[in-house]
């Protein structure tokens, strides 16, 4: 028997008791006539405690000599400690050694096993068994192990069935880059790893099955960011005979489920609801963070027809009314410019008006606007004194994407979120289609088995971009944590819809023949939604990265640091699946 007790159990109650622990050195303090090594595993620390004159001399040596992260096994006895400490659930304890065997040596690590460690993240992740060690990525993956049992626990109780889907498959529509695996018995052929299991659950819905759900992993060849990875894990949910509305209250109630059952929080009666065009209107993006307000002022009217230039080429302008910064000094309105002038914000400039609490106006735009025009602006966006209003104008599309990440900047900078606040939000009727301006053709924006809304098939030929689907997303804080879409389940509406895509018939039949053939067979009404499950779980934690609550992650590379991947591949294995590289 390895141990009677884990690290993290033993309490005053136990004392007097004989125990065996093991698990890995934490940390070794030598006074010389006294030892006390803490013993570390995953639920918790022990102080072990040894003493000239007490603990044999043997003992004590061995204690004397153990190095960070050996693995030992202890034998002892449960005693009260003199001094306590009250921040170790085992604080008031310690075990005096009687026995102490090493089980195995261990190098000095490269990073500190501390909650607080100065490893890099580079470091880290070569390492990752021993990140894991530590408390705060544990917590992430035990977070993690806890969310799925709820996930898994509610969607039970809903009736839903998981069911496993394939992932050596055929290239899935989810508008990213498939990773493809070349088939040895298929010469020239290859599977593409799915992007998610959207087809596999339609014929699910086409099969009966009424509720399918799976905790899958999905992969996607896309640039990688702190909420992307490659390979990453979808909630992935559809239902049978139900419409919009099922779905959103069914997940809504997940998502209060879950934030109820692993983290205390109530969050709310109803979340609300947003159409794309308000959430793009009022914040610029379609998945604002509602955690502050400062929605967006269109100032045309206002500022145009004036000797500003700037502005009267402009197709829009924003404005955005930032609370209580009138007394913003030089410097950080210079550092507010410095921020929507990078590259990857690619605004020109930034023009302020400061309403300053005596109820005078200064502005960098002085020189060309009257007070009044200046005041008219400062109404027009609910500017009080002490406010400052903050001004981006160019083109449509690049001025809305700007103003959108400086009102996110402006967020953090004036300390407007509130630490623990959460704010979900549904968002609703996506337009079906996309403009791919360079192809000069549509996208489907969601996926094309995204269903039209009923009122606006007419325009499907007519006026495409303007056709609103029944598609939502679930956002919370800023994250976009869900989205899904009533399906297609006509095979008439759908060949509708790959026309509208650009598809011939040849394509459509070859990539999606199979889901149309099915369609044939009494297809049900039906509707989905898939969650992003790490960033549920980043989101929950009120983290930005993913990469902390995945066990193995990719770097921003798509490498994998620890196992050295991706990595060429020998030449003979080349052969056998009839592949020559160019290079
Ligand atoms: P969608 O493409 O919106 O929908 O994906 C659903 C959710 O998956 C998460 N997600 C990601 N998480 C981490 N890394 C990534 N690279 C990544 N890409 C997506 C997001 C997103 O909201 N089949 C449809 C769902 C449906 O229609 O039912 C789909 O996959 O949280």
């Amino acid at each position: 028997m390895y141990r009677s007790n884990h690290c993290g159990a033993l309490r005053i109650e136990n004392s007097g008791q004989q125990v065996v622990l093991s698990g890995w050195v934490h940390k070794v303090r030598d006074k010389g006539g006294i030892v006390w090594v803490d013993l570390r595993d995953r639920y918790g620390v022990t102080q072990i405690v040894l003493e000239e004159g007490v603990e044999s001399e043997n003992q004590l040596q061995i204690a004397k000599k153990l190095g960070r992260e050996f693995v030992i096994q202890v034998r002892g006895k449960v005693v009260e400690r003199h001094s306590k400490n009250p921040n170790l659930s085992t604080g008031e304890i310690e075990v005096r050694a009687s026995e102490i065997k090493v089980l195995n040596q261990a190098k000095v690590p490269p990073f500190t096993i501390e909650d607080d460690t100065d490893g890099g993240e580079e470091l880290r992740m070569t390492y990752r068994y021993l990140d894991i060690r530590r408390n705060p990525i544990k917590e992430n993956l035990l977070l993690r192990n806890k969310l799925s049992i709820e996930i898994r626990k509610y969607l039970d109780a809903q009736s839903f069935v998981e069911v496993e889907t394939p992932y050596l498959i055929k290239s899935t529509p989810e508008g990213a880059r498939d990773f493809l695996v070349p088939s040895r018995m298929n010469q020239g052929e290859f599977y593409a790893l799915p992007q998610s299991p959207q087809t596999f659950k339609q014929l699910l819905m086409v099969a009966g099955m009424d509720r399918y759900y799976q905790v899958v992993k999905c992969f996607r060849d896309e640039d990688l960011r702190a909420d992307r990875q490659p390979e990453f894990t979808q909630i992935d949910c559809e239902m049978a005979f139900v419409e919009q509305e099922d779905v959103l209250q069914t997940f809504e109630g997940l998502t209060k489920h879950l934030f109820k059952a692993v983290k205390g929080i109530e969050l709310g009666t109803e979340f609300p609801r947003m159409t794309f065009d308000q959430a793009i209107r009022d914040y610029g993006i379609d998945k604002p963070d509602l955690r502050f307000d400062m929605k967006f002022n269109y100032l045309n009217e206002q500022l145009q027809g004036k000797d500003f230039q700037v502005f009267n080429q402009a197709e829009v302008i924003v404005g955005l009314c930032a609370s209580g910064a009138a007394s913003f000094s030089r410097k950080q309105l210079d550092a507010l410019t410095d921020f929507v002038k990078r590259p990857q914000i690619g605004a020109s400039g930034l023009v302020y008006i400061k309403y300053a609490e005596d109820g005078s106006i200064k502005s960098s735009v002085d020189k060309f606007y009257q007070e009044e025009d200046l005041q008219a602006v400062l109404n027009h966006c609910g500017a009080k004194a002490g406010d400052l209003v903050l001004i981006l104008a160019g083109d449509t599309i690049k001025t809305v994407k700007a103003s959108s990440e400086l009102r996110l900047h402006l967020g953090k900078e004036l300390g407007l979120i509130k630490p623990g606040a959460f704010s979900p939000l549904w968002v609703i009727d996506f337009p079906l289609l996309e403009w791919d301006e360079e192809a000069k053709r549509f996208h489907a924006m969601h996926h094309p088995f995204t269903s039209p809304k009923v009122e606006d098939i007419d325009k499907m030929e007519s006026d495409p971009g303007a056709v609103r689907a029944n598609a939502y997303d679930l956002v919370i804080n800023g994250v976009e944590l869900g989205g899904g879409s009533v399906r297609i389940f006509d095979k008439g509406l759908q060949k509708r819809m790959f026309d509208l895509l650009g598809f011939t018939e040849e394509e459509a039949q070859s990539q999606f023949g199979f889901l149309m053939n099915a369609f044939e067979y009494g297809a049900p009404p039906h509707a989905g939604i898939a969650f992003g499950f790490d960033r549920l779980c980043a989101v929950i934690s009120g983290k930005e990265s993913i990469r902390d609550f995945i066990a193995f992650p990719k770097n921003n590379a798509g490498r994998d640091v620890m196992i050295d991947s991706p990595s060429p591949i020998d030449h003979l294995q080349l052969e056998e699946l009839g592949l020559n590289l160019k290079a």
